[in-house]
């Protein structure tokens, strides 16, 4: 028999630090909220946001992606993948305050597609998105330099993934190119390539090469991958000018985990079993699985099932079990035997959103996320282009 044993761990300072209260220094963000956030075990939380929220009515509107958590999507005016999300965003232009139950890239985009009256609220500012994070301004700009110099921008075109900042989004739009969801990746492709030859797919390599390989026809051959952190991203410009589509190398750290094992031991272990994953998969993990397809499509897919059949679902925990769930009369399993949480996206958690709401309802606006007028009016060029796609 064993006995647990105290750990003989000393917290460091950071380690107590409450997210969400202080400024973190090492946080590319910060995390500062002024003012005190709830205790997460105040059982008075889920009255508290109905209170907040109902003395708000129409000038607030919630809205919540796929992959939050339980306690804080029973707030949600609306849910929906990140495409939806911005949709409902733009057609509410009523709504005083949009909070937004997602990461940070998200409600920059809300603040894009809304009008100037209207603020856009993230709960936590620490949630950010590590892919997003994956493709800064400068290194985008060096890298045009590097296809200058390849003498190839005139027919590159760019796409890049919504999952991406307001800087990203403004290189694009002022760069002739688009922003694409994983629900309309094709669409944007098949606009981009009657604009050009060549598309730089910014940030997510896995998102690219899925779609051109999968949905367009195009060999793995046709693509390439800009290292940003390589000189000339580790490309020659032979291969830079040989190539259709340029990858830039960023990826999802929750469908990163996912790999050909998992499909491979699923299938072994639950005969008869569909796979069904997001694009942000490894190609590998793609070609491997029955149906590929964005948030929404996963949703739908299940909701479309016959009774009694089995899926292995490859994307964030959350929205997994929030379908197993809804369906009791189909077997749903995860793709992976271990857990994988978005871990920014579970950032917006109960004590953040019934601070966001009352202090909003005290009419102290809080964590704004508002984005300069020049990143935005090239930004919006892109996400309207986007918004236009046939
Ligand atoms: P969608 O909601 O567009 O499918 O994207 C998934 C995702 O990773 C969002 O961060
Ligand atoms: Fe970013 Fe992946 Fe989390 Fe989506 S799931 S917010 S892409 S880290």
């Amino acid at each position: 028999m064993t006995t647990a044993q105290p750990l003989d761990v000393q917290p460091t300072p950071l380690a107590l630090l409450l997210l969400g209260r202080e400024a973190d220094p090492r946080s590319e963000r910060g995390v500062e909220c002024p003012g005190d956030l709830p205790s997460p075990s105040d059982p008075d939380l889920v009255a508290r946001a109905r209170a907040a929220k109902e003395k708000l009515g129409d000038k607030v509107f919630v809205l919540g992606h796929h992959y939050q958590r339980d306690e804080v999507i029973q707030f949600a005016d609306v849910t929906g993948d990140s495409f939806k999300l911005a949709r409902d965003a733009a057609a509410r232009p009523e709504a005083e305050y949009i909070v937004f139950c997602g990461v940070h890239f998200m409600a920059e985009s809300a603040d894009i597609l809304t009008t100037d009256d209207q603020k856009v609220v993230l709960p936590d500012l620490a949630a950010g998105c590590s892919m997003a994070d994956m493709a800064t301004a400068e290194q985008v700009a060096e890298c045009w330099d590097v296809l200058a110099d390849a003498g190839i921008t005139d027919v590159t075109v760019p796409v890049s993934y919504m999952n991406s900042s307001a800087d990203i989004k403004a290189f694009t739009g002022k760069h002739g190119g688009t922003i694409c969801t994983s629900s309309n990746a094709k669409r944007a492709l098949d606009w981009a390539f009657e604009q050009g030859e060549k598309v730089l797919f910014l940030p997510d390599q896995h998102l690219g090469r899925n779609t051109a390989v999968r949905e367009m026809g195009m060999s793995l051959e046709d693509c390439v991958v800009y290292n940003p952190h390589k000189p000339n991203g580790g490309l020659t410009a032979e291969q830079l000018r040989a190539a259709k589509m340029i990858l830039w190398r960023g990826h999802c750290s929750v469908h990163g985990r996912f790999s050909l094992e998992s499909v491979e031991d699923v299938r072994a272990r639950i005969p008869g079993v569909n796979v069904l994953v997001h694009p942000e998969c490894k190609h590998e993990v793609v070609a491997a699985a029955d149906h590929v397809g964005s948030t929404e499509y996963i949703i739908k897919t299940l909701e479309a099932a016959p009774a009694g059949s089995k899926w292995a679902i490859g994307t964030e925990l959350n929205l997994v079990r929030r379908v197993a769930n809804a369906h009791p009369d189909k077997e749903v399993v995860f793709l992976d035997r271990t857990v994988c949480f978005c871990s920014t996206m579970n950032r917006i958690d109960l004590p953040h959103l019934v601070w966001a709401l009352e202090s909003l309802a005290e009419g102290k606006l809080v964590n704004r996320i508002q984005v300069d007028r020049e990143t935005e009016s090239f930004a919006k060029l892109a996400l309207e282009r986007m918004l236009a796609l046939p």
